[in-house]
């Protein structure tokens, strides 16, 4: 069965512990991410522990014309795409108005454009091929406005809408497309973020866990996951029962310093 998965964001965190579980489930990565000498660790790795082998593309998905650049390259490889798993992406905390516009504008980039593209273009030939599966990784974030950090919270509620609609569209095509949205986890997010010390970034899940468990849940064509039971409970069934501001003051009090 032709198994190989393209990971985003494969060199730290969530996107590490997806190519880990993907490679001892024996399938071949292609893994990107900006840096490549941790990619070419991690490649080293793999290739040694579960004997599958490992592809590293180096690239800036957020800078313009990145993730096609990603797509062309991978086609000039001649290399299929079985799994596409769009991990890659960052927070900044800030208030908006305060916050410096073109790492905002950055965080779109990444976490919206280039997700969108990648879905695009790798979805496109997955349905002519009548198979494939699309793992997009949003955020609890998603399902609510973020204040203190306005454009990450937002960028993740598309990421949960815009994944949720694809794969509503995608049914009969063989193709599906499921979407991760992980509570607080323990990686490189919360320093890159500046979140370190706030309410929010405690009480982490660990990379690993979380990996494997929106991995299962693609491999089972999802709609979207929640892999922490508690946020899951909260998020569906209290919170959209709460008052707007009184959702708003919380989430700016977690994440205040
Ligand atoms: N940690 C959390 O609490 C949490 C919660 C919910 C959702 N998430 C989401 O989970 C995903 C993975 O995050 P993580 O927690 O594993 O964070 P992480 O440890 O910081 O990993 C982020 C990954 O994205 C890559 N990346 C960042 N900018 C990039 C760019 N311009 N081009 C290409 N790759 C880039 C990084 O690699 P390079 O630096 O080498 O480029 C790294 O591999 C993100 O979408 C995040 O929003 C995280």
């Amino acid at each position: 069965m032709p198994n190989t998965a393209l990971i985003t964001g494969a060199s730290s965190g969530i996107g590490t512990g997806f190519a880990r579980y993907h490679a001892s489930q024996g399938g071949d990565v292609i893994l990107t991410a900006r840096r490549e000498d941790t990619l070419n660790a991690l490649k080293t790795e793999l290739e040694a522990k579960y004997g599958i082998t490992a592809h590293v593309f180096a690239m800036d998905l957020g800078a313009p014309g990145g993730a096609d650049a990603l797509y062309d390259a991978v086609k000039a490889a001649g290399l299929p795409v079985d799994i596409l798993i769009n991990n890659a992406g960052f927070g900044a905390i800030d208030r908006f108005m305060e916050s410096d516009l073109a790492t905002q504008q950055g965080i779109i980039d990444l976490n919206v454009k280039a997700l969108v593209t990648l879905t695009h273009r790798f979805g496109q030939d997955m349905v002519a091929q009548g198979s494939g599966k699309i793992l997009n990784v949003g955020s609890t974030a998603g399902f609510m406005p973020g204040p203190r950090q306005a454009i990450y919270f937002a960028s993740k509620a598309f990421v949960n809408s815009f994944s949720q609609a694809v794969s509503h569209e995608l049914r009969h095509t063989g193709v599906s497309c499921t979407v991760l949205a992980p509570g607080y986890v323990e990686t490189e997010f919360a320093k890159v973020a500046d979140m370190e010390g706030t309410a929010l970034a405690t009480n982490g899940a660990t990379p690993e866990a979380v990996a494997k468990h929106g991995y299962d849940a693609m491999m089972q064509g999802k709609l979207l996951t929640i892999n922490d039971p508690k946020l899951r409970f909260m998020l569906n069934w209290i919170t959209p029962l709460l008052p707007r501001r009184t959702v708003l003051k919380m989430v700016s009090k977690m994440q205040a310093k």
